[in-house]
C-alpha cells in the first residue's frame, strides 16, 4: 500500500483525475452523499492510517456547499488515523475577502483557513491567491503555485507577433512582465481614475498601443467587468486583436454574455474551475489545464 493516497471531493473531479494521472497513480475511493435534509455524508472507502492524504476540491461556486464538503472529507481522514492531510485548493474561495475595508466586516480568506486547520489540515496547495494581502491573511502552512508556466506555454505556441502584454491594474504589472518576457513582449498597464469604489470615471494606458496584438493577463475573471473595460478601451485606441487570460475563471452573473459582446478574439482561463458548461456557451473560452503544476507540488509535499 502506498503511502500517499490522493481522493477528490466533487467540485473538480476532472482536474483531480488529471493530476492522478500525471502521478501514474488512481484515485482513492472518497464517496458523498446527502442526509434527507440535506446535509453532506462522505465516507472512504481507502485504510488511511498512517498514509499522506491529498484531497483535492476547488471551492468554487456553490462556494458554501464545496468548502463544507472540503472540511467534512478533512475530519474523516483525521479521524481515520491519516499521517498527515494536505487540501488541494486550485481556486481557494473567498479569498477575495482579505481585510476589514468597513468596520463589521468578515475576512473570509483567514475565516476559511481557521477552518481547514480546525477540520484537520496539515497544508494546504493552492493557485495564484489574489493578492499578497490574501496571501498573509491565510495562516496555514501552503504551497502557492503559479499558472504563468502553463499560459505562457500555451501562447508561446501561438507565435503572436508584434505583441503587448496588458496589465489591467498597476498591480499587476509585477506579472505582466514575466510574461513579456517569456513572449518577447513589450508592457503597459491601464491605470482607472474612480469616482468612487463601484464607478470608474476615465481610464487611460502607460503606453501606445496602436496597431499592436494585446494580451490581457489578470487573476480572476468574474463579473467580467475589468476585462471587457479594458478591452474595448484597447480597441479604441488601435489595438489589433485582444486576446485575455486568466488563472480562474469564476465567470459569473453576466461575465460569458459580456464576453461574447467584446472585442475579445480568445479568454483562455486554466481548469482552476470545471469550465466544460462555459465552453458550450463561449466558443472563444480556451482552457489551459493547470494539473501538472500541482503534480509536480503533490511530489515535492510527499517527498517522492
Ligand atoms: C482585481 O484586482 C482582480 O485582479 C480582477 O481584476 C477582478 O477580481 C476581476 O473582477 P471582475 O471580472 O468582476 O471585473
Amino acid at each position: 500500500m502506498a503511502n500517499r493516497v490522493i481522493v477528490t471531493c466533487k467540485s473538480n473531479v476532472d482536474i483531480a483525475k488529471e493530476i492522478a494521472k500525471c502521478m501514474k497513480a488512481k484515485l482513492g475511493k472518497l464517496s458523498f452523499s446527502k442526509f434527507p435534509d440535506f446535509e453532506s455524508y462522505c465516507k472512504f472507502g481507502e485504510q488511511l492510517s498512517g498514509r499522506h492524504v491529498f484531497i483535492v476540491q476547488s471551492t468554487c461556486c456553490p462556494a458554501n456547499e464545496n468548502l463544507m464538503e472540503l472540511l467534512i472529507a478533512i475530519d474523516a481522514a483525521r479521524s481515520s488515523g491519516a499521517k498527515r492531510i494536505t487540501a488541494v485548493i486550485p481556486y481557494y474561495g473567498y479569498a477575495r475577502q482579505d481585510r476589514q475595508s468597513k468596520p463589521g466586516e468578515p475576512i473570509t480568506a483567514a475565516l476559511v483557513a481557521k477552518l481547514l486547520k480546525a477540520a484537520g489540515a496539515d497544508s494546504i496547495i493552492t493557485m495564484d491567491l489574489h493578492s499578497k494581502a490574501v496571501e498573509k491573511a491565510i495562516k496555514v502552512n501552503k504551497t502557492h503555485l503559479h499558472a504563468y508556466p502553463a499560459i505562457a506555454s500555451y501562447f508561446k505556441a501561438k507565435k503572436i507577433r508584434n505583441l503587448c502584454i496588458v496589465a489591467p491594474d498597476k498591480g499587476a504589472l509585477k506579472n505582466a512582465k514575466l510574461y513579456a518576457k517569456a513572449l518577447g513582449a513589450k508592457t503597459a498597464f491601464i491605470e482607472k481614475k474612480r469616482k468612487s469604489a463601484t464607478e470608474v470615471e476615465a481610464m487611460s494606458i502607460s503606453s501606445n498601443i496602436n496597431g499592436l496584438n494585446c494580451l490581457i493577463i489578470d487573476d480572476i475573471i468574474s463579473t467580467a467587468g475589468t476585462i471587457c473595460e479594458s478591452a474595448a478601451m484597447l480597441k479604441k485606441l488601435g489595438a489589433e486583436n485582444i486576446y485575455v487570460a486568466a488563472t480562474h475563471g469564476v465567470l459569473a452573473g453576466k461575465a460569458i454574455q459580456k464576453l461574447k459582446k467584446a472585442p475579445i478574439k480568445e479568454v483562455v482561463v486554466t481548469n482552476t474551475i470545471p469550465q466544460e458548461q462555459n465552453k458550450r456557451k463561449l466558443k472563444k473560452l480556451k482552457i489551459v489545464s493547470v494539473a501538472k503544476l500541482f503534480c509536480k507540488a503533490i511530489r515535492r509535499e510527499s517527498g517522492k
